[in-house]
């Protein structure tokens, strides 16, 4: 058999994240069949601790889709946003036109709302919006990837029930990471991933869905299969999967998940995630040329995006601090694609992103600054 050549990279990227030995490790622990009294052992303690990050209460059904964030979304879209019904879907960057594009690929009657790259949702253009075009449903992003910037989720979703429309959000950059308090949040579904602020390999999409969502999802047609949300509780409630899991993923899972609750803490692991932005701020306040790129007051605390000086190349970005970087053993990142062509294009300053979600810590922050310091000052 051949010998794997595959660098031990430390990912800083913004999802999939660094992974700890020990999450690692609990990949060993045994098999388990699906429909067998060894899955509640494994999913009870899952969806419970589920309950407790979201801040959920009994409000909110944890349902774990097999695939990634995109397999709720999609869910969402299908069960909750009947025909004839409109979507408004408001987008502060690439994955909330992902969401739009979602909707369209499923036939959906959508309208795409969309707002400057870095800012966030502007509450007055999406309250006249929301008056015109009276959307029976709103999806947004609660946490930008491709920009850094984190919307109010409780404004937003206040302000879409002020329309009488029923939000959904998708939280999947930052679920884990942030103190969501679901329980309050107005969301009607809320999606997430577990490769992002979990600190796990993707494989499921999480979603929490309301009582609310699921009467809706009681008069939709056309659901599909997988994207039926009231196929998907049916067996969420009896502690299982719709169709076989990823089992080594659900041991890793029940792992993380008791570790993150019972060890590190939520607390202390959502004060981790806001130090880790604070350490960002204050080291681009120290770079000469750098600037932070989402608005002040909006920025993610799992990943944040950084203005490079005028002059600075995607192409030096990609070829030379990335590959550098790798060498040094980081998986940089040299800004979304997209964002970074557009800006380029428009003779505007390219951004590079720092993802400090899930289990990096602050001195695994601080070391890799440390080094990004270094080749940018290169450059
Ligand atoms: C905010 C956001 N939404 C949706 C997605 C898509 O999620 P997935 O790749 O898990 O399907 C991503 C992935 O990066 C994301 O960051």
């Amino acid at each position: 058999m051949s010998k794997p050549n595959f660098a031990p990279l430390k990912l800083f990227i913004t999802g999939p994240t660094y992974i700890r030995d020990d999450v690692k490790e609990a990949a060993l622990l045994p098999e388990f069949g699906h429909r067998d009294a060894e899955n509640d052992l494994r999913l009870v303690p899952i969806r419970e601790n589920l309950r407790k990050l979201a801040g959920a209460g009994d409000m909110y059904e944890p349902v774990l889709f097999l695939g990634s964030g995109s397999s709720a979304m999609e869910a969402s879209i299908r069960s909750l946003v009947a025909d004839g019904e409109t979507l408004l879907n408001v987008s502060v960057g690439a994955f909330g036109d992902h969401y739009y594009n979602i909707a369209v690929a499923n036939g959906k009657k959508a309208e795409n709302l969309k707002f400057d790259y870095g800012q966030p949702i502007d509450m007055d253009v999406l309250e006249k919006k929301l008056a015109e075009l009276k959307p029976e449903v709103v999806s947004f992003t609660h946490n930008e990837t491709s920009t850094g910037v984190m919307n109010d989720m409780k404004a937003v979703c206040a302000l879409i029930r002020k329309y009488d429309a029923m939000p959904l959000v998708d939280g999947v950059s930052i679920f884990g990471g942030a103190d969501i308090d679901l329980a309050n949040s107005g969301a009607a579904m809320y999606v997430t991933a577990t490769q992002k602020s979990l600190a796990l390999s993707a494989g499921f999409g999480i979603a929490f869905v309301s009582k609310e969502a699921e009467e809706k999802a009681a008069t939709v047609t056309n659901k599909g299969h997988a994207c039926d949300i009231n196929r998907q509780l049916e067996k969420a409630r009896k502690n299982q999967t719709l169709t076989t899991p990823n089992g080594t993923l659900i041991n890793q899972m029940w792992y993380q998940l008791d570790r993150i609750v019972n060890e590190e803490g939520i607390e202390n692991r959502f004060a981790r995630h806001t130090d880790m932005r604070g350490m960002v701020e204050a080291w681009v306040e120290g770079l000469d040329g750098f600037d932070m790129f989402a608005a002040e007051g909006y920025r993610s605390p799992t990943l944040s995006t950084v203005v490079c000086p005028q002059g600075v190349t995607v192409a030096q970005l990609k070829q030379q601090v990335k590959e550098n970087l790798r060498a040094k053993g980081y998986l940089m990142d040299p800004g979304y694609g997209k964002l970074n062509a557009a800006l380029e294009a428009e003779g505007r300053r390219v951004i590079i992103r720092i993802g400090h979600m899930g289990d990096i810590t602050p001195d695994m922050l601080s070391d890799y600054l440390a080094a990004l310091e270094l080749e940018l000052k290169k450059l």
